[in-house]
C-alpha cells in the first residue's frame, strides 16, 4: 500500500472514495461542510433521515455525490463536538478503513485528520492514521492455498492523508515516514505469532534474525546447546530437555547510537509452543500457546522497525527460544536447576517456563552494560485476570524507567499499567529445597512472577512487560496484535532524541 500526505479540498479530489468527518447532532468538519456547499446540501439532508447518528466510528457509505469529482463519499462520525481523544480519534479511522475495505474503493483521499484531537499535532494524526489503517488491512493469509491467498487481496492501494495546508512540511512527512517503518515492524511481529508452531520454531526465528542482520546490516549471534552449557545456562536449557527442537539464544545488535553510549537491552521470551510440560496444560485453547513466542517476536518487530527507521541508538535484542514439551526427558515438578546466575530453583510447576528460560537470558545481559533491560512476555494467565486484554503489565526496580515506558505507552496508544513489584510479596517464591521456587502460589501470580525474575535483575536498570493479555487476540478475530512494538518503539524513539 503507498501512503502520502496532501492537502486540498475534499469536494476536489479525484478518487475512488473521499472520507469525511461528521460530529453528533448533524454538525459536520470543516470537509464535510466543504462538499455539503459543493453538492447544494446533500450531505446536510442526508443527515437529517438520520441514517447516520455521528457516533464515533459510526460511517456512512454515498455513492455519487453531485458537486464532487470521486465515486464515493464516506461519513464517518467523530462523536462530540467540544473535542475527540486520541483513542477516539483511532477508532474513528480504524471505522473508516473497515468500511472501505467492504467497497471497491483502491485509492482513498482521507479528510479525518484534519480535525482537533486532544492536544495532539498533525505529525501525530497522520502517523497514527498510516499506522491505524495499515493495522486494519493486515490479513495472515500465508498458510492459506494458493487459490485463496489470490482472491484474499485486500483492495485498498493508494491512500492520501490530508492535511491542512501549513501541516504539509517536513516534520508530518518524517514522521509518516516513521509511522511507516513501525508498521513493517508490527506486521511482521504478527506474521511470527500467527505462524503455526511447527513452522515458527527456535530455528525458524533464529534464521528470521540472521534474514534481518542480513538485510539491515546488524550483527547477530545464534548460541547453541553446547555453548549454553559453557555458560551454565541450567535453567533455560531444562526447559528445553523435553523438546526434539534445537534451543536457540538469539542475539541481536543494532549499533547505530554513539561507540561509548550504553545499550538498551530488549529480551523477548520465546517458547514456540508452551504445552505446560510435565504439569500438561488442559486441552482447551492450547492452540494459543503458540502465541507464546510473542516476546521474541516483538524485539524481532522493534528491531525491524527501528532498522527500518535507522534510529540512532545502541540496542541489543536477546531471544531464548525452545519448546515446553512433555517427554521423557523433560523437567519434572520437583527437579532443582542450577541457573547462569548461580541460584538454584526448584521446578515445582514446568507450566512456570517462561521465567526458567528468561532468567538466564537476564543474567546474559550483564555482559552488554546495558543502561536499561527490558523485558517481553506473555508470562502469566494471573495478567490477563488483573488487566484483561487492555494493558500490558509493568513491572521495574526503577520508577524513572517505568515512567518513560508508561508514557511511551499513552503516546501511541499501546499502553500499560503500572503493578506493584514489593519485597513484601517475594516470600511466597520460598523453597525447601533450593534458593526459590518457580512460583508463587495463586495469589497475585504475574507479580511473584516478575519478583522471581527480579532476582536476576539486581545488577541494572530493569523492567518487565507481562503481554499475556495483549500480545494476541482470541475468538473469532484470532490472531496477533503486535504489541508492544508501538510502545518499545515510541520508548527507543524517545531515547535516541535524548541521546
Ligand atoms: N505462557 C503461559 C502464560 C499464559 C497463559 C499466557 C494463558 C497467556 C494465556 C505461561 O507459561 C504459564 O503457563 N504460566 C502459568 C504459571 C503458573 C503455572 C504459575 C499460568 O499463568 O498459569
Ligand atoms: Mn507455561
Ligand atoms: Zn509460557
Amino acid at each position: 500500500m503507498e501512503f502520502s500526505i496532501k492537502s486540498g479540498k475534499a469536494e476536489k479530489q479525484r478518487s475512488d472514495c473521499v472520507v469525511v468527518g461528521v460530529y453528533e447532532s448533524a454538525k459536520l468538519s470543516a470537509s464535510a461542510a466543504g462538499i455539503d456547499q459543493a453538492s447544494q446540501g446533500f450531505i446536510s439532508s442526508v443527515l437529517k433521515r438520520g441514517d447516520m447518528d455521528g457516533k464515533v466510528g459510526a460511517t456512512l457509505l454515498l455513492q455519487s455525490v453531485p458537486g464532487t469529482e470521486s465515486d464515493r463519499v464516506l461519513l464517518v462520525g467523530l462523536g462530540k463536538e467540544s473535542g475527540l481523544a486520541e483513542k477516539d480519534y483511532r477508532k474513528a479511522v480504524v471505522a473508516s478503513a473497515k468500511a472501505l475495505l467492504k467497497t471497491g474503493a483502491r485509492d482513498v483521499a482521507n479528510f479525518l485528520a484534519e480535525v482537533k484531537v486532544g492536544k495532539q499535532d498533525a505529525a501525530w494524526k497522520a502517523s497514527q492514521m498510516a499506522e491505524a489503517v495499515r493495522d486494519s488491512v493486515y490479513r495472515f493469509d500465508a498458510m492459506k492455498g494458493k487459490k485463496e491467498q489470490k482472491e484474499d487481496k485486500s483492495g485498498l492501494m493508494k491512500l492520501e492523508i490530508h492535511l491542512a495546508e501549513q501541516d504539509d512540511n517536513q516534520a508530518t512527512q518524517q514522521a509518516l515516514k516513521e509511522a511507516l517503518a513501525l508498521a513493517v515492524g508490527v506486521s511482521f511481529t504478527k506474521d511470527l505469532g500467527n505462524l503455526p508452531p511447527n513452522v515458527c520454531t527456535p530455528t525458524y526465528l533464529a534464521e528470521q534474525a540472521q534474514d534481518m542482520a542480513k538485510t539491515y546490516g546488524l550483527t547477530v549471534q545464534v548460541l547453541e546447546r553446547e555453548e549454553m552449557q559453557k555458560l551454565g545456562m541450567g535453567s533455560f536449557l531444562g526447559v528445553a530437555q523435553g523438546s526434539v527442537q534445537p534451543p536457540k539464544l538469539i542475539v541481536l545488535q543494532h549499533n547505530k547510537g554513539k561507540k561509548d553510549q550504553k545499550p538498551v537491552v530488549l529480551v523477548g521470551k520465546g517458547i514456540t509452543f508452551d504445552t505446560g510440560g510435565i504439569s500438561l496444560k488442559p486441552g482447551a485453547e492450547m492452540d494459543e500457546m503458540k502465541y507464546d513466542m510473542c516476546g521474541a517476536a516483538s524485539v524481532l518487530g522493534t528491531f525491524k522497525a527501528i532498522a527500518e527507521m535507522g534510529l540512532p541508538l545502541n540496542v541489543v535484542g536477546i531471544i531464548p527460544a525452545c519448546e515446553n514439551m512433555p517427554d521423557g526427558n523433560a523437567i519434572r515438578p520437583g527437579d532443582v536447576l542450577t541457573s547462569m546466575s548461580g541460584q538454584t530453583i526448584e521446578v515445582l510447576n514446568t507450566d512456570a517456563e517462561g521465567r526458567l528460560i528468561l532468567c538466564d537470558a537476564l543474567t546474559y545481559a550483564e555482559r552488554f552494560e546495558p543502561s536499561a533491560v527490558v523485558d517481553i512476555a506473555t508470562l502469566t494467565g494471573a495478567c490477563v485476570i488483573a488487566l484483561g486484554h487492555h494493558a500490558s503489565g509493568l513491572f521495574s526496580n526503577q520508577d524513572h524507567l517505568a515512567k518513560e515506558l508508561l508514557s511511551a505507552g499513552e503516546q501511541c496508544l499501546d499502553r500499560a499499567w503500572h503493578m506493584p513489584l514489593w519485597d513484601d510479596y517475594q516470600p511466597q517464591l520460598d523453597s525447601n529445597f533450593a534458593d526459590m521456587a518457580n512460583i508463587g502460589g495463586r495469589a497475585a501470580g504475574s507479580i511473584t512472577a516478575a519478583c522471581f525474575l527480579s532476582r536476576f535483575t539486581k545488577k541494572y536498570d530493569w523492567a518487565h512487560l507481562d503481554i499475556a493479555g495483549t500480545a494476541w487476540k482470541s475468538g473469532k478475530e484470532k490472531g496477533a496484535t503486535g504489541r508492544p512494538v508501538p510502545l518499545l518503539t515510541q520508548f527507543l524513539k524517545n531515547r535516541a532524541a535524548k541521546a
